[in-house]
């Protein structure tokens, strides 16, 4: 495993920028995994800087955050020194079985091999544990300013496709025929950010970095769009939140 990790150059504009996730989904999770993120044992794997976890920790939870990147973790434990972290991939989680009540992985799932991830995860969780996987993807498609970044993003992006992470997130894990029940939820929400910040949350992204050399055209056109759009420069962003929470069965009795 490399200590390296493609998100350690974006970790400043990571930890100053990137959204954080709606109550809402935190009681959907609880909803659908059937406990109380209170007093429960929680992997989080792909933790990054900690977003996802200090909402976790807020909530009552007990939370081993795990990823690949030192310097994710790093500032992680900058943030929230009072708890531990896990230098490990999601693929080869360096636990005993049974341990936890949950495996999350926030804005971190696309990046691992279902199959292999998910027997993981499988492996980790206690009888009745469950995986839960989500994302804030952009709500964009009927906003013109949306539109002209994709479209910029598709022409200068290597690879870069806008539907990069459509994918049948529950089938996938429904097909691995690890779970008992999967089940996929979605919500909406909105926040509103001073462009410096919008800025900071593009260069946050690993295709927008990707754009390389002209990154500094492409954030010049992005200024410029936005505040045609947004004029007193306050700039705000739609969101729409999807959660799937996969269960594993529950100990049968002997
Ligand atoms: C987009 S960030 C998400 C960070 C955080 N969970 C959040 O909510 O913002 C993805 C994180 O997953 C980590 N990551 C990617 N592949 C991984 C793997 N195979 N095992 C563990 N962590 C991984 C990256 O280092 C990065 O910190």
């Amino acid at each position: 495993m490399s200590a390296r990790s493609l998100f350690d150059p974006m970790v400043d504009a990571y930890d100053a920028a990137r959204p954080s996730y709606p109550d809402q989904l935190f009681k959907d999770l609880e909803w659908l995994a059937g406990r109380e993120l209170a007093g429960a044992d929680i992997l989080e794997v792909g933790a990054g800087t900690g977003i996802a976890t200090r909402d976790l920790l807020a909530r009552g939870a007990r939370v081993i955050p795990v990823d690949h990147s030192s310097v994710m973790l790093g500032r992680l434990r900058e943030r929230t020194p009072e708890i531990g972290v896990v230098r490990a991939d999601g693929e080869a989680l360096p636990f005993s079985g049974a341990v936890a009540d949950l495996v999350c992985y926030a804005q971190a799932w696309h990046w691992v091999r279902v199959p292999v991830a998910a027997a993981e995860a499988a492996r980790v969780l206690r009888p009745g544990g469950a995986l839960a996987v989500w994302w804030n993807d952009v709500d964009g498609e009927d906003l013109r300013w949306w539109e002209r970044q994709q479209r910029r993003l598709e022409a200068m992006s290597p690879g870069y496709r806008r539907d990069y992470r459509t994918r049948p997130w529950a089938d996938e894990l429904r097909w691995t025929g690890l779970f008992t029940e999967v089940v996929m939820v979605s919500g909406r929400w909105s926040r509103t950010l001073p462009l410096d910040r919008y800025e900071l949350w593009l260069r946050s992204k690993s295709y927008v970095q990707a754009i390389g050399d002209r990154l500094e055209d492409f954030l010049d056109a992005e200024r410029r769009s936005l505040l045609k759009a947004f004029p007193d420069g306050l700039i705000t962003e739609p969101f729409h939140t999807i959660l799937t929470v996969a269960r594993i069965p529950p100990s049968t009795p002997s």
